[in-house]
Parts: structure tokens; sequence; C-alpha cells
């Protein structure tokens, strides 16, 4: 089976990132997340971050020139050449659109979409109980109630001692908010995939562990579908 390369849709807080994790473990590509190539342009004080944060504390989107420029440079790189499991990105139908011309110039093609499910009231509970890392990025809850991360990321790296910290955008006002601009702005992209044959549902609630099981079947489904012959 080929690297898989996949778009992980679904609203904040559906679990992209937490599965996303998983599955670049599994199937060894990278994981592309915007959300946190932004949060570490801000951290790092660059023009970029200067120019997304007010954006991202208020739950609205950065402008879309911004956020494909990013995407376009960090696709170029090696590591992304085979597959890679997009989070967060594409958000409106102009990213969309972008990501295919994107993808036609590096002689790639989507292998699918897959959206995640879920009900509002769970998603309200589970941002306002996300912690993450400020190192790494690992994503934890908090009633896991440790500070620091302790995670591994792979054999060859030290345990990681980056501090848990609550991302400025996961009160419930900002969450709302995202919400609502999840349904103006991206969830208009179920019908573009749904209309190119790209896209499967997974039912997001339910153990971390059974999410997975589900999507790992989904994306094994895109990947070895015939060209033009996805569901
Ligand atoms: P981004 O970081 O992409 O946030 P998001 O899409 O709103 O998604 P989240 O990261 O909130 O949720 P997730 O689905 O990854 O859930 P997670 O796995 O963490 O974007 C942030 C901001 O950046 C945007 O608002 C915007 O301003 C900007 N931005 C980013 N990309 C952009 C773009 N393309 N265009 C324009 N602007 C852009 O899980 C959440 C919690 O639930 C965690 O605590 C986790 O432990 C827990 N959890 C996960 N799965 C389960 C489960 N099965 N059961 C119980 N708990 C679970």
């Amino acid at each position: 089976m080929s690297a898989p390369r996949i778009v992980l849709l679904g609203p904040p807080g559906a679990g992209k990132g937490t599965q996303a994790d998983r599955l670049a473990d599994l199937y060894g590509v990278p994981h592309i997340a915007t959300g946190d190539i932004l949060r570490d342009n801000v951290r790092a004080g660059t023009a970029l971050g200067e120019k997304a944060q007010q954006f991202m504390e208020a739950g609205e989107l950065v402008p879309d020139d911004l956020v494909t420029d990013m995407l376009r440079d960090r696709l170029a790189d090696g590591d992304a050449r085979a597959g890679f499991l997009l989070d967060g990105f594409p958000r409106t139908v102009p990213q969309a659109q972008s990501l295919e011309r994107i993808l036609d110039d590096l002689d790639r093609r989507l292998h699918g979409v897959i959206l995640f499910e879920i009900d509002d009231r769970e998603i309200i509970q589970r941002i306002t109980g996300r912690r993450v890392c400020d190192t790494c990025a690992a994503i934890f809850n908090a009633d896991d109630e440790r500070r620091q991360c302790g995670r591994h990321d792979d054999l060859t790296v030290d345990e990681c001692e980056g501090t848990l910290f609550q991302r400025a955008d996961d009160t419930e006002k900002v969450v709302r908010n995202r919400l609502e601009v999840y349904e103006r702005e991206t969830a208009p992209l179920v019908d573009f995939y749904r209309q190119r044959g790209l896209l499967r549902s997974v039912d997001a609630e339910g153990p971390v562990d059974e999410v997975t099981a589900r999507t790992t079947d989904a994306v094994d489904g895109l990947v070895t579908a015939p060209a033009g012959d996805v569901p």
C-alpha cells in the first residue's frame, strides 16, 4: 500500500490532532497541522506569527494567502514527498482549490478526506479540558493532571520535558465562535469533497482506540481504492 495522502476534516475538538499523531506513527508519514505551525510562529515572534495571532486568539481564520503559502512550503519538504496527514488545512473552499493546484504542481494526488463527526456538546467538553505540550505539541486532557509532558516521541530522543498549557483559544466563548466559523467557512468542504468522490465519514465519539480503528479502516479503504473509484 502506498503512503497515505489524506486530509483530516472536522470541527474543533473532533480529535483530528489526536488521531493524526497516531496515524503518523502507524503509516510513517508526517502529521502536518497548520494550527501547530502557526502557534510555533506566534511563539517565535515571526512576521507570520504576528499577523496570525489576533485571528487565532479570537477563533477566526487566518487569511487564506498566509496559510496557503505556509502549507505550500511545508508540502515541498522531503518528508512529505510520499505521504502526509493534513490536519486543519484546507479550511475554506479557496484553500481546497489551492491544495489541488499545489498537489498538481508536485505531481501528486490526494487519496481522500476523512470527516470526523461529533456532537457540539462533546466538543465543548473536550476542548475546555485540553492541555498541550509547549515543546512537542503532544495533546493531553486535563483529567490527566500531569504538568510535564514526559512523552517519548520516538526511541532515539529523550523523554520530552515540555510543560503542559491551555491554548488561548480553548475557552468556551472562543470555542463557540470557532464552531460558528467552522459551520460557515469549513463545512462547505464536505460537499466539495463528496462531489469529487473523496469523502469518508468516521464516528469520532467513543474511546480514542476505537476511533483510531475506524479511522485506519477508512484510510486503508481510500488509499487502496482505484483512482476515481472512492465511494
Ligand atoms: P487548529 O489548531 O487547527 O484547531 P482546530 O481545527 O480548531 O482543531 P483543534 O486543534 O481544536 O481540535 P482537534 O480536532 O485537533 O482535537 P484534539 O485531537 O486536539 O487551529 C487553531 C487556529 O489556527 C484556528 O482557529 C485558526 O485561527 C488558525 N488556523 C489553523 N489552520 C488554519 C487554516 N487552514 N486557515 C486559517 N486559519 C487556520 O482533541 C481535543 C481534546 O479532546 C484533547 O484534549 C484530546 O485529548 C481529547 N480527545 C480526542 N479524542 C478523544 C476521544 N475519542 N474521546 C475523548 N477525548 C478525546
